[in-house]
């Protein structure tokens, strides 16, 4: 493939920020009567983001976009890389991303930026895809088995995602007893409409957080679990057998000199070890199949011990610990840290960097949860991917919002593409289960 052309914008994101959209163009180097196609990518950005992310480069000029600006890394995309890329034969995707890397030259992708790389990484998957006249999620790990995932929804938001007096970020449905993903849609979406129902007969607030989740002030964290278990009987399913719990507290943000702290409510203080003894509590008294992030980035130590302690039951999950890098995964994996990964494409910034992680986490078996940003667009390449990568679940945000739905409504025709071919393995997605 001949890349013709490569162009970046700056477009908005879900919370209105700026953020980087590349277009690129191939053309096929054997046969000139085809027309080029173009593939077109915009990458999201985190705001509880791992301290190891590679590096979102932003313009950092108060006048425009309170600093937020992206148009240094545009630039770079239509200038340094758009230069260097042009008219050359690209074999793959891990050709072009080995060229991309080589330009940035930082162990980070400081210079250029990961989104300004990230962008064009994914655009050429696109365009890759469209050029060999396939779906994209079959272009990730070719001839590799298929699977719709079990959509886990994020319906109450807390932490740095919603402006309410919960302290964990993320409370999390999992519908998993369906035939298939259609199905399981439907149930979290009747069960995101119940908890909305039953929040406003309580007299709680019903405005949403980032991903689209819920987010009323309560009385406890526990209050949201309950909450939502209210939910899912209300909606006519069973708790555990039907639809599970996951959680993602993000307690990186909650790490303050070795002790966690509830910054949003209490402001109480503890140590890690009554973090743990709190996990094995909520995991004994509610049906979580999923933790992700239970113990801070910097407390290994934690890690070790959860890990020890739960990781024969549930799913662990290392967000922020592992930030989509396979050199800490490799680490995580020698320390017997977490059995999962979360799998972000901008915290590492290319789609094959992402993919040798993925590959990485399977060859050791742990599990791989494919992961949104807060900060979203219309973009659905995550969606091929999860369906790709043979991942098994997804976490895309809540029941509303259209850059959460879209990845949804993409796994939709994704399903019904696959036909008889579509695959939706449900609980068995979880580890331990
Ligand atoms: P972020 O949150 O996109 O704001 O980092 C998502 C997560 O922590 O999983
Ligand atoms: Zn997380």
């Amino acid at each position: 493939m001949i890349i013709e052309k490569v162009h970046a914008r700056e477009v908005l994101d879900s919370r209105g920020n700026p953020t980087v959209e590349a277009e690129v163009t191939l053309r096929d180097s054997k046969s000139s009567n085809r027309e080029p196609v173009t593939g077109i990518a915009i990458v999201p950005s985190g705001a509880s983001t791992g301290e190891k992310e590679a590096v979102e480069l932003r313009d950092g000029d108060p006048r425009r976009y309170q600093g937020k600006g992206v148009s240094k890394a545009v630039a770079n995309v239509n200038t340094t890389i758009a230069a260097s890329l042009r008219n050359l034969n690209i074999l793959s995707q891990q050709h072009l991303d080995e060229e991309l890397i080589r330009l940035d030259g930082t162990s980070n992708k400081s210079k250029l930026g990961a989104n300004a790389i990230l962008a064009v990484s994914m655009a050429f998957a696109r365009a890759f895809a469209l050029a060999e006249r396939t779906s994209l999620y079959r272009t990730f790990f070719p001839g590799g088995p298929l699977s719709l995932p079990v959509p886990c929804m994020n319906v109450i938001n807390g932490g740095r995602h919603a402006d309410n007096n919960v302290d964990f970020q993320e409370f999390m449905i999992a519908p998993h007893n369906a035939p298939s993903f259609k199905e399981a849609i439907r149930m979290g979406e009747e069960t995101f409409h119940a908890l909305r129902s039953i929040l406003k007969t309580k007299g709680y607030f019903t405005g949403v957080g980032d991903e689209g989740g819920f987010a009323p002030n309560l009385r406890s964290n526990e209050e949201a679990v309950e909450v939502i278990l209210e939910a899912i009987t209300k909606a006519g399913y069973h708790p555990g057998k039907d639809i599970s719990l996951c959680l993602d507290p993000a307690t990186s943000e909650m790490w303050e000199d070795g002790q966690y702290v509830f910054f949003k409510s209490t402001k109480e203080k503890i140590s890690s070890d009554r973090l743990l003894a709190l996990w094995s509590d909520w995991v004994r008294q509610y049906p979580i199949v999923l933790l992700e992030d239970g113990m801070a980035e910097n407390d290994w130590t934690g890690w070790k011990s959860l890990t020890a302690q739960l990781g024969g039951n549930i799913e662990l999950v290392g967000d922020d610990i592992f930030c989509t890098n396979p050199a800490i995964l490799k680490k995580g994996i020698e320390e017997r840290v977490a059995n999962s990964i979360l799998i972000k494409l901008n915290q590492i910034g290319t789609v094959s960097e992402t993919l040798e992680t993925i590959r990485l986490a399977y060859k050791n078996n742990y599990n791989c949860f494919i992961s949104h940003r807060s900060g979203e667009t219309e973009d659905t390449t995550i969606a091929d991917l999860v369906v790709g990568t043979n991942a098994g679940h997804i976490k895309t945000g809540s029941g509303c919002r259209s850059e959460r739905i879209a990845k949804f409504n993409r796994l939709l025709r994704i399903e019904e593409e696959l036909g008889s071919q579509a695959v939706f393995i449900g609980i068995k997605a979880f580890k331990n289960k």
